[in-house]
């Protein structure tokens, strides 16, 4: 974990194209059992080879960490790939690259077709990154799939290897409570992520991300399941402690963050919430999207 932090703050920082790719380290989870599943190692920096292809690589590595201000035009919120997918889409239980490219083309339920890589990258622009998807075809495009590829060398095709997605927290018997989840947040969250979810900036650019409100992940983002942000939060949060909030802990912060307004589910069907949640949104995991909350209704976007 020692090594890991600096890495992580350069990247909050925008400074992230001069740090190391490379992380010899791969065992900075505390949570039980996480270290012995997670076996894959991603190459390291010193091994990309200085051509063509090494440079095509380091690229896709620049726009993974630095999106937002790489790609003005395809990023809407103030998110970077790296936010979500730690150390630079390196880290076992973060979502990591390597643990995804193998996996494709797949078939997904949120757009019911058979994904390419580029497709399912094009679904995070969209809507983790509440943008415009680059053109599969586009160089940008080449250099985010060349960079995960890269990341996957030597993993097998087709098989799922530990340490892949964020590892489900199974819900709570009492389910979740929002007093409880807004108290963890005060006291893990907020010194970072600011009392409001806003994040914080320097000189204009977020050094910490914003966890809601109009620069965060929108409506139609994994992330805005409940279980989903349970799960990459009991794994990766606080930064620096993961594995340190009981399950609960992490559900009922996950819901207290889910529960606040973000940008319009870019799907929204005929202006009306209610359609698109039945469309969206009935089936797709635990959230609260167009349900009362409180005498509130949530999901109204918060504007961009
Ligand atoms: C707000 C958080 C967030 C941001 C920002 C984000 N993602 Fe994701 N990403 C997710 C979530 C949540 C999933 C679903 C993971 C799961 O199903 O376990 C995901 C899934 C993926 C997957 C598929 C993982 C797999 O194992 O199949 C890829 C590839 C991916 N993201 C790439 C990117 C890229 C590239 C960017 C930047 C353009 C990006 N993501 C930005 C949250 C984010
Ligand atoms: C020490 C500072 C720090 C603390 C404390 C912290 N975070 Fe984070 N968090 C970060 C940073 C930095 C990132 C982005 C990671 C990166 O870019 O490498 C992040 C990323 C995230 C993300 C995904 C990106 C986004 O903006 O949606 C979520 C969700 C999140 N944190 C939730 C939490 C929650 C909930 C807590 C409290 C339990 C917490 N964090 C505590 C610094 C912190």
């Amino acid at each position: 974990m020692r090594a890991l932090m600096p890495t992580l703050l350069l990247a909050a920082m925008g400074h992230a194209v001069a740090a190391p790719i490379a992380m010899e380290d791969q065992s900075q989870l505390q949570v039980p059992g996480a270290e012995a599943s997670a076996q894959f190692a991603p190459p390291a920096e010193s091994e990309l080879p200085d051509n063509a292809f090494g440079k095509m690589v380091r690229e896709g590595h620049a726009l993974f960490v630095d999106t937002r201000r790489l790609m003005p035009e395809a990023v809407g919120n103030g998110l970077n790939c790296s936010n979500c997918h730690l150390d630079q889409g390196r880290l076992a239980h973060s979502a990591p690259m390597w643990g995804a490219y193998p996996m494709y083309p797949a078939y997904r339920k949120k757009n019911d077709k058979v994904n390419t890589y580029a497709e399912r990258i094009q679904g995070c622009f969209q809507f983790s990154m509440n943008g415009k998807p680059p053109a599969a075809d586009s160089p940008q495009m080449t250099a985010l799939s060349v960079y995960a590829y890269w990341l996957s060398t030597k993993a097998p095709t087709g098989v799922e290897i530990a340490g892949r997605g964020y590892p489900d927290v199974p819900q709570p018997k009492g389910g979740y409570d929002f007093k409880r989840g807004e108290a963890v947040y005060q006291a893990q969250c907020a010194i970072c992520h600011g009392d409001n979810g806003e994040g914080q900036k320097v000189a204009g650019d977020y050094v910490m991300p914003p966890l809601w409100g109009k620069d965060s992940y929108n409506w139609g983002a994994g992330m805005h399941r409940i279980n989903t942000a349970a799960s990459f939060i009991k794994y990766n949060m606080p930064l620096g402690k993961p594995g340190s909030l009981s399950d609960q802990q992490a559900w009922d912060v996950a819901a207290w963050v889910n529960r606040h307004e973000r940008p319009q589910d870019p799907r929204l069907m005929e202006g009306s919430i209610e359609k698109t949640r039945l469309k969206f949104h009935a089936n797709d995991g635990v959230n609260l999207y167009g349900q009362q909350v409180d005498g509130v209704l949530i999901g109204r976007g918060s504007g961009s």
